[in-house]
This record gives C-alpha cells, structure tokens and sequence, in this order.
C-alpha cells in the first residue's frame, strides 16, 4: 500500500512511519512527504529516508478549496493509496474529504471525542481528567471527527506539565500510528459512516 504522509512541523510520527515502513514486513511504503511549510523539519527526515518530498505552500492558493485541489493532484500523480495526517496544521475542504474518503486517517493527541481542536494537553491538565491520550481515526469533514481506528491511554499524573503529559503521549502515538496503517494495509478494518470494526488477523 502507498502511503502519502503530509506535514506541517516536526515530523516524529513520520518518523515512526518511516521506521515502520523500513522493517520488510511492514505491508506499507511512503511515496510523498507532503508539507505546506518549507522549513518543516520532517522534509529532512523525509529526505533522510530516500523518500520523495513535496512542498506546497497554502499562501500560494486563492483559498483553501485551491490548495487542496492543488494537494490532491499531486497525490494521485503519487499513485497513493492512503494519506496520513502528521502534525498537519491545515483544515481540509469538504471537497478534498470527499474526494479520498476513507482514505486519509489522522493522529490526534488526546482520547477523542474527548479534546478536539488545539491546546489539548493543557486543556486536559486543566480539566484535571486522571487519564488522557491519543487516537488515529478516519478523517471526516468536521475537525477530529470520524471513525476510530485506535486509542492508548496513558495516566496524567498529580504534578504533570502540560509538556510532561505531550512527552507520555507521543510515545503512545508513534505506537499506534504504525499499527494503525497496518491494519489498513492488511485490509483488516471495516469503516462505517460512524464507526470503524477491525476484523480478528487469519488463524
Ligand atoms: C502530534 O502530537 C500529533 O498527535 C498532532 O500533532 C503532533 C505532531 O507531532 N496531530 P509530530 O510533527 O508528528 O512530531
């Protein structure tokens, strides 16, 4: 399965992507890094892996509906069959979910549907909720909607930072985010209009 991972900035679930991508039985390749910023740090770890890379830069589009359009033709000259959402700080148009629906997934901070949106990791040590951390779910056109793929929890401790809980929880997501590609490249999951079913591996 061709993977298209797009970026804004640092890149460490890239990264993990890449490493999984690397192991000869993983059933995934990536064929584009994609980042709206030139500078973002995951388009040297990109190309430190060998693999292709493509800046678009949303400044240069009329609107949003533009550069997503813009997006999607470079995705399918890529061939890809899935696009991960990695630190990706763009809105994406309805137009653009439609058009790969059930095919871009993304990787959020926290136990959705629980803290959508940013600040995520203040916003739950302030909450003061005992247990937060991080899914992949399918894109939907609403922000952090749509069907889940997998979770890992992590505890938030009594004297947590905000950084300290974002450090916890990164590790989980460079975890999940791997298994998650997996078991799309395995055909394993089944996604609904509202919710995802992952079928049990062959005996
Ligand atoms: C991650 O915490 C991810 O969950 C969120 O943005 C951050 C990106 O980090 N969507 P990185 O660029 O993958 O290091």
């Amino acid at each position: 399965m061709k993977l298209a991972v797009l970026i804004s900035g640092r890149g460490s679930n890239l990264q993990a992507l890449i490493d999984a991508c690397a192991k000869d039985e993983f059933p995934a390749e990536i064929a584009l890094v994609l980042s709206n910023k030139a500078d973002a740090q995951g388009l040297h770890r990109a190309a430190q892996g060998g693999i292709a890379t493509a800046v678009l830069k949303h400044t240069d589009y009329a609107n949003r509906e533009a550069f997503d359009r813009a997006m999607s033709e470079r995705l399918e000259e890529a061939g890809v069959d899935l696009i991960c959402l990695a630190g990706f700080m763009r809105l994406l148009s309805d137009g653009f979910v439609k058009r790969w629906r059930d095919k871009v997934i993304n990787i959020h901070p926290s136990l959705l549907p629980a803290f959508k949106g940013l600040h995520v990791h203040e916003r739950a040590v302030e909450a003061g909720v005992r247990f937060s951390g991080c899914t992949v779910h399918v894109v939907r056109p609403a922000m952090d909607e749509g069907p889940i793929i997998a979770q890992a929890v992590v505890p938030v401790l009594q004297n947590d930072t905000a950084d300290d809980l974002a450090a916890r929880i990164l590790i989980q997501e460079h975890r999940i985010y791997p298994m998650a590609v997996r078991l799309i490249a395995e055909g394993r999951l089944r996604i609904g209009a509202e919710r995802a079913i992952v079928d049990a591996p062959e005996p």
